[in-house]
């Protein structure tokens, strides 16, 4: 049974740069509530990507939040740091370099990033050409008047503030798993309106219950959020989106209120999981709300879920069980640390406090599998 470390001797081993490589990173299920009290702050959540990629260095994406916040780190820079690690790592193909790229085969890139202490926010969609897009929206927050970029614009705007722009962001991984997929499907992303159904889509679906894409890479995404020792509280999410999706198409990730929403005082809420979903009740700042006037972060989070559950009512988008056959995942944290990861079926998501970086399993409203 794992130890929880105490916190000195996290702080010691983080701060030594690497030891927390040795920290367990998975907790038995029946030990790991979805739910608690964290004790004293700082304290990250993230989506679960962020304690599983390193991009070979020696600290996850919650774990380099932590170290960084405990050093008195800027909450937002602490967080962008630690989902730079997961932007970057080619292993991770939902985000970033080596994100499984649109229909034509071109990395197109979402994030946005809020700050509660000073109430301002900025977001870049559909860019392509910047591994690391979570700076980019950083940089519209700091340096226009504006809250989000799209397109061949936000690239324009990053080159001009100075990040390099490479021609392609796919690595050999995510180009050969897009060929795979232009082998099986003519890529005719355009629904029927008689048969409602969804061709490249199913093709999709078809590799993720063949084991070639990972479940929560189809929609794959990082959400990080966090809470300092002041409880000042920001957050950030970037994703390369859906996969094979329509050039253009912008999930949730970069719109406020559906892929992330921060209030100073009330909590911070971001998701992963199907974007169409959570766009349709923008459902972070749902939560959020729900915070505000007085529910825990589980209880926002399930009652989210159900109204995801009741707007879901089209047929394509049902399993047998006349339930979404999607996943949808969000991460919750309030101004005292009180935390939830919560999910339609059962996930996991990444925390990090004084005891440690770790992943836990999601508190799911349904059980079972989306497919089944
Ligand atoms: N949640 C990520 C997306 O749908 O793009």
């Amino acid at each position: 049974m794992p130890h929880p470390l105490d916190r000195r001797t996290f702080l010691q081993t983080s701060a030594a740069a690497g030891v927390a490589t040795a920290l367990p990173s998975t907790l038995p299920q029946s030990q790991a509530p979805s739910v608690k009290r964290s004790g004293p702050r700082p304290m990250v959540i993230s989506s679960a990507n962020g304690n599983r990629f390193k991009n070979g260095g020696r600290l996850t994406c919650v774990a380099q939040a932590f170290t960084l916040m405990e050093q008195g780190s800027d909450v937002l820079d602490a967080l962008i740091q630690g989902v730079n690690i997961v932007e970057l790592d080619p292993e991770d193909d939902s985000v970033g370099y080596g994100g499984l790229p649109n229909a034509e085969g071109v990395v197109q890139l979402d994030s946005c990033c809020m700050h509660g202490p000073t109430r301002r926010a900025g977001g870049v969609a559909c860019l392509e050409g910047v591994r690391t897009p979570s700076k980019v929206a950083k940089a519209v927050m700091e340096q226009t008047d504006h809250h989000l970029l799209v397109g061949h614009d936000a690239q324009t705007f990053a080159r001009q503030v100075g990040f390099p722009i490479e021609a392609d962001l796919n690595t050999e991984h995510s180009r050969k798993l897009w060929l795979e997929w232009k082998r099986r499907t003519d890529a005719n992303h355009w629904l029927d309106p008689k048969q409602q159904s969804q061709l490249g889509f199913e093709a999709g679906l078809h590799m993720v219950r063949e084991g070639l894409i990972d479940p929560e890479h189809y929609y794959g995404t990082i959400n990080c959020n966090g809470v300092n020792k002041e409880g000042e509280l920001c957050g950030v999410t970037t994703t390369s989106g859906l996969a094979w999706k329509i050039p253009g198409r912008v999930g949730d990730s970069p719109i406020l209120g559906a892929g992330l929403y921060v209030d100073g005082q009330a909590g911070a809420a971001g998701s992963t999981g199907r974007g169409e979903a959570n766009l349709y009740g923008l459902c972070s700042f749902l939560i959020v709300e729900m915070m505000r006037r007085g529910m825990k972060p589980k209880d926002a989070g399930m009652e989210a879920l159900r109204r995801i559950q009741a707007n879901t009512v089209r047929k394509s988008l049902l399993n047998s069980r006349g339930l979404p056959n999607f996943n949808v995942n969000f991460y919750i944290l309030n101004a005292h640390g009180d935390h939830a990861g919560v999910s339609l079926y059962t996930s996991s998501f990444a925390v990090c406090d004084a005891n440690g970086p770790r992943t836990e399993p999601t508190e799911a409203l349904f059980p079972g599998k989306p497919s089944e």
